[in-house]
């Protein structure tokens, strides 16, 4: 098989360590990759999805994976399908889910699906006018995609109208904030379920645990992720159950009904309060780091169950009992300001983990930094003090200027 991976970051990395050993995989190429995946196959620079399509027909590509979500919401399922490319992913229709916070949340609400308490406007007097009596903190959400950055949990009047004037009016994230999603406000701690679809039915993985803040104790500015561990520990049987019965059914029963059955991922961001699971939105994609920790975990060969899951097979998901746990290696500065390329050194050193490149490319001879999130550093072991250990061990040794990462990953 011929496979092409999209995306460049360590979630891209982790799922390509996983394929690398699998003797029916002839060639594998990346759009655009990293320093790691180089090594593993051929890193080809393309973004524009006619591009990816016309690469994908004249290299004979088998079957696509998507890493990040805007090439699904842009529609490359739908593009590649016409041609008889396969791809693992949903359509642009189904990838909605993720790309407008509005149809998630309409969908959640039409399926019962538990969820924060919500409403959608698309006019500005009328959101202004719906903060002014409000309990808070109050969550306002941008519809679209914006990056990351289109939540924000305003604590007071003044902060809810100054982000609705941001998103509406002066259009800090473009079209994305046309549309707002104004909820309550979860007091909790989350977690992330990753899950398989075949079409028809969804298997879940193992809960993970990401940790979102950039300082240690969950301090600081949002980022894309500073580490991630597997199984979380926080997430309980009961917490599945619940999860299982009142989000995981309702979404089968919802996909089925609307005529959304697709193979691919779905990632279900989940909040836990005291008064059980919600679920905070829909990724129709891998996660990142999550990724990391579930490839490390996972026994089961993943071009068997993406093979079962394109021929609407049933899975059956199988995770060593062991503890996994990433950490993620950031530029000066990240989620901010950040100066890129630098050297980064010491990967020869790197013992009991694994190192995965992201931010970082190959210039001459040398690995230089290229992103906020420059490497991932993933151990697992019997215990998450005996996985912690090694990957700061390991971290330890490797070096680029400025180079920053959380100390309290896996730490209990
Ligand atoms: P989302 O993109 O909807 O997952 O939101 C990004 C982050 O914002 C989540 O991971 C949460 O940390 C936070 N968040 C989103 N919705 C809520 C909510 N209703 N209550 C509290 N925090 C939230
Ligand atoms: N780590 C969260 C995400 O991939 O969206």
């Amino acid at each position: 098989m011929r496979i092409l991976i999209i995306g460049e970051g360590g979630r891209e990395s982790a799922l390509a360590a996983k394929l690398q050993k699998d003797a029916r995989i002839t060639k594998m190429f990346f759009a655009n990759g990293n320093a790691s995946t180089e090594k593993i196959g051929q890193n080809v620079n393309l973004s524009e999805i006619h591009e990816l399509r016309d690469f994908a027909i004249r290299e004979k590509v088998d079957l696509t994976i998507v890493g990040p979500e805007a090439p699904l919401v842009a529609g490359l399922k739908d593009e590649f399908k016409k041609h008889d490319l396969k791809v693992f992913g949903p359509t642009k229709k189904v990838a909605s889910l993720e790309g407008s916070k509005a149809f998630s949340k309409k969908f959640m609400q039409k399926y019962d699906i538990k969820t924060a308490k919500a409403m959608v406007f698309d006019s500005y007097n009328e959101a202004k006018a719906y903060v002014q009596d409000h309990e808070y903190p109050l969550v306002i959400k941008a519809s679209g995609l914006a990056g990351g950055k289109g939540v924000v949990i305003c604590d007071t009047v003044e902060e809810a109208e100054a982000t609705i004037h941001d998103f509406m009016i002066r259009r800090l994230y473009g079209d994305a904030g046309i549309r707002l999603v104004i909820e309550e406000y979860l007091q909790g701690f989350e977690a992330s379920i990753i899950a398989f679809s075949n079409g028809e039915k969804l298997f879940p993985c193992i809960p993970v645990k990401d940790y979102k803040k950039a300082g240690n104790g969950d301090k600081g500015p949002n980022t894309g992720g500073m580490g991630s561990v597997a199984p979380s520990p926080e997430f309980t049987a009961e917490h599945f159950a619940d999860f299982e019965k009142n989000i995981l059914e309702p979404t089968v029963t919802g996909l089925k009904a609307e005529g959304f059955g697709f193979k691919g991922i779905i990632f279900f961001g989940l909040m836990i309060t005291k008064n059980g699971t919600y679920l905070l939105e829909y990724n129709m994609r891998f996660g990142d780091p999550e990724t990391q920790v579930l490839m490390a975990l996972m026994e089961n060969n993943l071009l068997d169950v993406i093979n079962d899951c394109m021929s609407n097979k049933e899975i059956n998901l199988k995770f060593r009992d062991e503890k996994a746990v990433c950490l993620v290696m950031c530029s000066g500065g990240y989620p901010r300001n950040i100066e890129l390329g630098f050297e980064i050194t010491g990967e020869e050193r790197v013992k009991d983990s694994q190192l995965l490149y992201a931010g970082a490319t190959k210039k001459g001879d040398k690995i230089v930094s290229n992103g906020g999130r420059v490497l991932n550093i993933v151990a697992t072991g019997a215990t998450f003090d005996d996985a912690r250990k090694k990957v700061y061990e390991d971290a330890s040794h490797v070096h680029f200027d400025y180079s920053f990462y959380r100390e309290d990953i896996g730490k209990f």
